[in-house]
């Protein structure tokens, strides 16, 4: 059970696609009424066609919009008063469809027209079929979403209505209710269980902790990209061992291929810009991990066409540098207490790792020799260089290595 976050009024605009799962979302109206907030549903015209406004507008005791075209005061602008009056707009069930055009800034109807114009914060829940969520489009667009700052649940695996099973399902509606609790309140302990706060067992409870982890990849022209070898595993174990240590955790994360670990809030991005975006978004927190391996450079001008081979001359790239995510970070008037980079070198590891401590202004640097095979491995030797010295950890698996330092980010934050 997670604690109900006293929703003291707020106003939640319900978008409902037309997806099987639609019928959740009266369950969903329901548990938002009973935790003392108001809904606004708004139905398109897929969504018509698997519930009817007659039982939204029961359940939500409110009139039920389906047009553009009916809203009464068109003169006042409806649509956007709509859009503006919500203190958070969920689309709930999110079709494939409704997300492509959100992706697009398509706006053919009321719901797109609504989440275009709206200055408010958006979160989708996707459910669809496991091939049209593992499709290349839905893929695409979910991950532009979530670097423009919408909250896209991850949707939940097993037998699906169309005979299939795999990840697609419409978290039940209890979750959608925690997500949307936590997108409410702003404190760091929204959406934190109200069990077991010992502080021995939980040592980071009340705490959020912003991790970044895995490669950027920087587009040279639709097909190429500048990247590097950084598989995620480093960063993706320490915000578990956050998680398990019962912080909040955001975990901004490059192109990987690895599972969002449990408790973990996850923000997908695929260059160094977009990086540098959702951490921003993403404080304050207590503690910032860099994990990272942002590319330093990408390329000046992108090309919008494929580049082709003309003639012997291959083409000059010409680079430019990348925004400095750590810096900015331990720069920012948001700065967490504790702000930790990793220093991936290949050489004088340690002399590095000092230099870049003082350069980034970051009160430590996680300094690891990359010149074997430790990007994509699964074992790390790193050291934590400080102002009181440095700590040598031995060679451990990546996952001790989280656990090592997530005590210390403990014991340096309770101190
Ligand atoms: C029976 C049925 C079930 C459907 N279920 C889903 C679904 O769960 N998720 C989805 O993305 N599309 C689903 N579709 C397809 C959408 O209804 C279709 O793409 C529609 O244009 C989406 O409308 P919207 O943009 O109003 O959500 C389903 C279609 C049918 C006929």
């Amino acid at each position: 059970m997670h604690k109900l976050v006293a929703m003291n009024g707020p106003r939640i605009l319900l978008i409902i696609g037309g997806g099987i799962a639609a019928y959740k979302s009266c369950e969903l109206v329901r548990l938002i009424r009973k935790h003392g907030g108001a809904v606004t549903c708004v139905l398109t015209k897929g969504g018509a066609q698997f519930v009817t406004p007659m039982t939204l507008a029961a359940l939500s005791e409110n009139p039920v919009h389906t047009s553009l075209w009916d809203l009464k005061n068109e003169v006042e602008m409806g649509h956007i008063q709509l859009s503006r009056q919500a203190d958070l707009i969920v689309v709930c069930p999110a079709t494939a469809d409704l997300m492509a055009k959100m992706a697009h800034g398509i706006a053919d109807d009321l719901a797109t027209t609504l989440l275009l114009a709206t200055d408010k914060p958006v979160m989708a829940v996707p459910a669809m079929n496991v091939r049209m969520w593992e499709h290349a489009a839905t893929q695409a667009n979910i991950a532009t979403l979530r670097s423009r700052g919408v909250t896209v649940l991850n949707p939940d695996e097993g037998p699906m209505a169309c005979g299939e099973f795999g990840a697609g399902r419409l978290p039940e509606p209890a979750i959608v209710m925690q997500a949307i609790e936590r997108a409410l309140a702003a404190g760091p302990l929204a959406g934190q269980p109200d069990f077991e706060v010992d502080p021995g067992h939980r040592p980071l409870y009340g705490k959020h902790v912003l991790v970044t982890a895995g490669p950027t990849h920087e587009p040279i022209d639709p097909v190429r990209y500048i990247a590097n070898r950084s598989s995620g595993k480093q960063g993706f174990a320490i915000a578990a061992a956050a998680a398990r240590a019962g912080a909040r955790v955001t975990l901004v994360s490059g192109p990987v291929t690895l599972p969002t670990p449990p408790g973990v809030e996850r923000i997908d991005v695929e260059t160094a810009r977009e990086m540098a975006a959702a951490v921003q978004q993403a404080l304050p927190a207590d503690c910032a991990v860099m994990v990272a391996a942002v590319a330093d450079w990408r390329t000046e001008d992108y090309a919008p066409e494929k580049m082709k081979k003309r003639g012997s001359a291959p083409p000059a790239l010409r680079l430019t540098e990348n925004p400095d995510i750590l810096a900015s970070v331990a720069a920012s008037d948001k700065r967490p207490r504790l702000v930790v980079g990793f220093a991936a070198e290949t050489e004088n590891v340690l002399e590095h790792a000092t230099e870049k401590r003082k350069r980034k202004g970051a009160d430590w640097i996680v300094a690891n020799d990359v010149s074997g095979d430790v990007m994509g491995g699964d074992v790390n030797l790193v050291h934590i260089v400080s102002d009181k010295g440095v700590d040598h950890l031995p060679e451990l698996p990546k996952d001790a290595v989280a656990d090592a330092l997530v005590e210390r980010i403990a014991d340096a934050l309770n101190a």
